[in-house]
């Protein structure tokens, strides 16, 4: 059995699509066992109606040394997932090839430093984009360079708004993110 440790920030849909589909057995042979936030969320709340172990560790200066206090030595992979700090470097290095974000673009197009939530939809539709999409991929200290795990991309009309992207942008990440999951796990 897999250990996964999940990071979130926000309303955790993506953390609730993860927990649902190792409970359906699209994701095999692994488990949550830990789901730390850097501030209060709604992500939170998931974790204890799921009887998930979780922590609130206050985003800052510290977070990534006390961020490596509670990671247990047997955790096979972090996912992040609509996590808003930057990890130090230090951290990405020591789990190298076992971090993974899910990012609301095709990257490398809109990532980066700023590039988060609907500043990124935003810069979409003022760049008059014909697609968006979402892209899970492992996570090294540049932000957002990691090698890309999965890509999916769709068509952007006429019609849409940031508003309407970021439901489809949903949409996209909870097909691909269980399925990047189990790539990485080796599923
Ligand atoms: C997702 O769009 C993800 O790509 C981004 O933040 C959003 C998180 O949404 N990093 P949720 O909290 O999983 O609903």
């Amino acid at each position: 059995m897999k250990n996964i440790v999940v990071l979130v920030s926000g309303s955790g849909t993506n953390l609730q699509r993860i927990l649902d589909t190792i409970d359906n057995g699209e994701i095999q042979n692994a488990k949550v066992s830990l789901i730390v936030a850097d501030r209060e969320c709604y992500g939170l709340e998931r974790a204890k109606n799921h009887h998930i172990e979780n922590v609130l560790i206050p985003r800052g200066k510290n977070f990534s040394s006390e961020l490596s206090k509670v990671i247990p030595e047997n955790t096979d992979l972090i996912v992040l997932a609509g996590f808003l700090s930057i990890l130090k470097p230090e951290f990405c290095e020591n789990w190298n090839g076992k971090i993974i974000n899910i990012h609301p673009a095709l990257l490398p197009k809109y990532g980066g430093k700023g590039m988060w939530g609907m500043n990124v939809h935003n810069a979409i539709i003022e760049a008059k984009e014909k697609e968006s999409g979402a892209t899970v991929h492992f996570v090294t200290p540049g932000i957002d360079e990691g090698q890309a795990i999965l890509q999916k991309s769709f068509e952007v009309t006429e019609n849409d708004t940031p508003e309407t992207l970021a439901q489809k942008v949903h949409l996209v990440e909870y097909e691909i993110f269980p399925i990047a999951i189990n790539k990485v796990l080796g599923n």
